[in-house]
């Protein structure tokens, strides 16, 4: 379950057993554009330390330490944490959430999280504790499927305006300045410690 549904989570969602192994499978396949559209929504990176929430099969893991990152993850999901670590060796990947990550008081200039914003079990949780883990000017950047062209796979997934909504607030009391836009195929929310 999550804030923004009382349906339990299927296995994109929080993969597990061979079924998560196969979602991690398509995911792996599905998701490039969108791991390219994120990383350039981030700015440069190399050098910096950087926290990736909900790798999944690690493909943005993977892209991150490739522009020379210095990259954390974490992700409530073994299947996901096995098929991640073989695709981004180069990355310290753990167990973890959103609204536990195991990071220190500001440890990390990035946090980024990309496909995974409406899974989280309680969203102000979430929020507070990335929000912790960001350094002061760092920035908190959150993508979800939709953008100025959804695919005909992520018709049915775009988020709700009074999700959307609610997630600006979220940030924007937190942070010094938030703000929603879209690439191609993401909405993004991108915050500003
Ligand atoms: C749809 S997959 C997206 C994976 C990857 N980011 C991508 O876009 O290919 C959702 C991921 O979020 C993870 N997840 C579920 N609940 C989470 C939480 N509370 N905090 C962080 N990640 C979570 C799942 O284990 C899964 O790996």
């Amino acid at each position: 379950m999550s804030w923004m549904t009382d349906r339990p989570l299927n296995q994109f969602a929080l993969p597990r057993g061979w079924r998560g192994r196969l979602a991690g499978w398509v995911m792996a396949r599905t998701n490039g554009t969108e791991v390219a559209e994120v990383l350039g929504e981030l700015g440069p990176v190399r050098g910096r330390a950087v926290l990736e929430v909900g790798f999944g099969p690690g493909l943005l893991s993977r892209a991150l330490t490739g522009a020379g990152a210095r990259v954390t993850g974490v992700d409530p999901s073994g299947v996901m944490l096995r098929q991640a670590r073989r695709r981004a060796p180069g990355a310290r990947l753990r167990l973890g959430s959103a609204q536990r990550t195991g990071g220190a008081d500001g440890e990390f200039e990035v946090v980024v999280s990309m496909n995974n914003l409406p899974m989280w079990p309680d969203l102000d949780a979430a929020l507070d504790e990335l929000h912790r883990v960001v350094r002061p000017g760092g920035r908190l950047v959150l993508a979800w499927h939709g953008g100025t062209e959804p695919t005909r796979r992520t018709l049915g997934m775009l988020l709700p305006a009074a999700a959307a909504e609610r997630v600006l607030a979220g940030l924007r009391a937190r942070f010094a300045s938030a703000e929603l836009s879209r690439t191609r195929h993401c909405e993004v929310f991108a915050a500003t410690r």
